[in-house]
């Protein structure tokens, strides 16, 4: 059985990665009081005693704000762990799968939908963390596979953490009726998590290199929002508690939205994700979420 060590196996990603996929192979998954990815030679140890056969790297500090008012500490976790990580793999020739980030993106001008190829100037620590964790994984493993991952979501459910998300926000907004502020000068993909997952051994195959790794989506981010409410809960729900913010980013309108071309062919068409509004569509169906 293939085995799998999949570090930040209580985060939101990690945790449903080690229940959809444990069974199916062999899944390790230290807590952080038992592997702390900022202690190299811990990393190493466990590594050189379990021997698994891929790394998933999921362990991160994930939120951007924290990462902003924390730069030393998200550049120690989200970068230099990140490496020792793939050095550690390096030694014992796994294969490493590092989740990164459409954050990547977020000095970009252009518009439309956005290419792993380009160049990239990160405007925030977050990004430019994962950008020198991404530079630094593939000088030392050219074999690893670089996930640019999109803003997910999912419900919580026990054992199964989320912090706040596209659709939990817009749940306890229809619930409240306390209207909601959506971007218009923003595109983003936004992707249900358990296609993430689902895709993921998938993954394993791929040559190295980076990849973008989520829905696409064209709308800008209020558009998103309007026509899935509208869908969902009706267009007077929706004009109620959708709002749009055209202040954010109005300077300079923000596009993170990713291409997944490149995914999709090296995959052979194995991984094709739905477009952000009918992957939402289908999650509300999926979970009979009322209207
Ligand atoms: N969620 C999203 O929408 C999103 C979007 C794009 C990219 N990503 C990326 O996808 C990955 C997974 O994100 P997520 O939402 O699952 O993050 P998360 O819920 O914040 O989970 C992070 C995990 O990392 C662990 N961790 C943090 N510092 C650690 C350390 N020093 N040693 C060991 N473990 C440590 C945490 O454990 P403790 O809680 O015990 O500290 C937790 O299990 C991250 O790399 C993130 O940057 C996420």
């Amino acid at each position: 059985m293939t085995k799998i060590l999949v570090t930040g196996g209580s985060g939101f990603v990690g945790s449903r990665i080690v229940k959809r996929w444990s069974g199916v192979y062999e899944i390790l998954a230290p807590q952080h009081h038992e592997m702390d990815i900022t202690d190299a030679a811990a990393v190493k140890q466990y590594c050189r005693a379990h021997k698994p056969d891929v790394i998933v790297h999921t362990a991160a500090i994930s939120n951007t704000g924290y990462c902003e008012e924390h730069p030393e500490e998200s550049l120690l976790v989200n970068a230099t762990a990140a490496i020792g990580l793939a050095e550690a793999a390096a030694e014992i020739g796994a294969k490493f799968i590092f989740f990164s980030s459409d954050q990547i993106y977020n000095g970009n001008t252009e518009q439309g939908l956005l290419y792993e190829d380009i160049d990239v100037a990160p405007v925030n620590h977050y990004g430019r963390h994962k950008l020198l964790a991404e530079q630094g994984i593939m000088e030392l493993l050219p074999d690893a596979v670089l996930l640019r991952a999109t803003w997910m979501y999912d419900l919580p459910a026990e054992g199964l953490p989320a912090h706040p998300n596209f659709i939990t926000n817009l749940l306890n907004a229809a619930s409240t009726g306390q209207p909601l502020r959506f971007a218009t000068h923003e595109h983003r993909g936004i992707t249900d998590v358990g296609e993430v997952v689902e895709y993921l051994p998938k993954t394993f195959e791929l040559p190295g290199g980076v990849y973008n790794y989520g829905s696409e989506n064209e709308l800008n981010t209020y558009e998103t929002a309007l026509r899935f409410v509208k869908d969902w809960q009706g267009e007077e729900t929706a004009n109620a508690i959708v709002v749009p913010d055209t202040e954010r980013f109005g300077q300079q309108p923000r596009n993170i939205s990713i291409s997944t071309d490149k995914i999709t062919a090296l995959s052979l068409g194995e991984i094709a994700f739905t477009d952000t509004l009918e992957g939402l569509k289908r999650f509300v169906r999926e979970n009979r979420l009322s209207k």
